[in-house]
């Protein structure tokens, strides 16, 4: 992969009327995170679904962008994961005690894309159980596809900015979506706060899985007391009482 690449690639993309009026090319420092590996991903995707463009950046933090992406018929969210900046010190604890991924790092590979794949299995099993979060649809080395959750205006609200009358409501069922993902899924999220649930139509959904773990991490118990011991915290901010069934018969077997 040479400099020619680097230009057809680009080229490519900023030739495709959807990239013109997007801030991704325009915008120089934020087309500088992506290289020309993510951009050829993101290429890819936007052939497989049909995608028109990228509408404007959900969220930007230190480890991935997030883009409202434009399809034919409906929206997406398309989470790009800047490999430069994702910390394998920070990440490796999260991927090697969790065995369905533990194989990966001995057969080798990078790990921005076991990160990627352990987000997208996550959702998956959320999927598969009924659980509120977002649908994963795609991915290519280190961009992941999903659903969108909100309205055509704007992206689902986070649980800290809901308006303080339905925080309560929408708690309740942040906690009752988590007590699924850890008895019938068997995962534990990791990161859970009032940051990583999305209120949307009376319904919370849990977001942000890269991390979450397998039940059978070591750590597990010490992850679930964390995200426990942080929804508690913000129940208590809020003046929610912090229900004892949200939390009953999360630690058999
Ligand atoms: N499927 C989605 N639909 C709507 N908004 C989303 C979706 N996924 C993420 N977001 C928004 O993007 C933000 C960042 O996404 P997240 O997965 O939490 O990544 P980060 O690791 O940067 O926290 C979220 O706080 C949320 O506001
Ligand atoms: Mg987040």
């Amino acid at each position: 992969m040479g400099e020619q690449d680097d230009r057809t690639t680009l080229k490519k993309l900023i030739d495709m009327d959807e990239f013109k009026n997007s801030s991704f090319i325009t915008d120089k420092t934020e087309s500088l995170v992506f290289d020309q590996r993510t951009l050829e991903s993101i290429y890819k995707i936007f052939k497989d679904f049909d995608i028109r463009s990228l509408d404007y950046p959900i969220s930007s933090g230190k480890e991935s962008l997030v883009y409202k992406a434009i399809g034919q018929k409906k929206s997406y969210v398309m989470k790009i994961f800047k490999t430069s900046t994702l910390r394998f010190h920070n990440i490796r604890p999260y991927i090697e005690g969790d065995p369905r991924f533990a194989h990966f790092r001995k057969t080798g590979g990078n790990i921005v894309q076991i990160w990627v794949r352990k987000e997208y299995a996550n959702l998956l099993e959320c999927e598969d159980h009924g659980i509120n979060a977002p649908k994963p649809l795609g991915i290519n080395r280190n961009v992941l596809l999903m659903s969108y959750i909100g309205t055509e205006r704007s992206p689902a609200p986070k649980l800290k900015d809901v308006e303080e009358e339905k925080r309560e409501a929408y708690l309740a069922d942040a906690m009752m979506q988590y007590g699924k993902l850890v008895r019938e899924a068997g995962i534990i999220h990791a990161d859970l706060s009032e940051y990583n649930i999305l209120c949307h139509r009376n319904k919370s959904y849990l977001i942000d899985m890269g991390q979450a773990v397998s039940k059978k991490h070591p750590m597990a118990r010490e992850f679930m007391a964390r995200d426990l011991q942080i929804m508690k915290a913000y129940s208590e901010k809020n003046g929610i009482k912090f229900r004892d069934e949200w939390i009953t018969k999360l630690e058999e077997n």
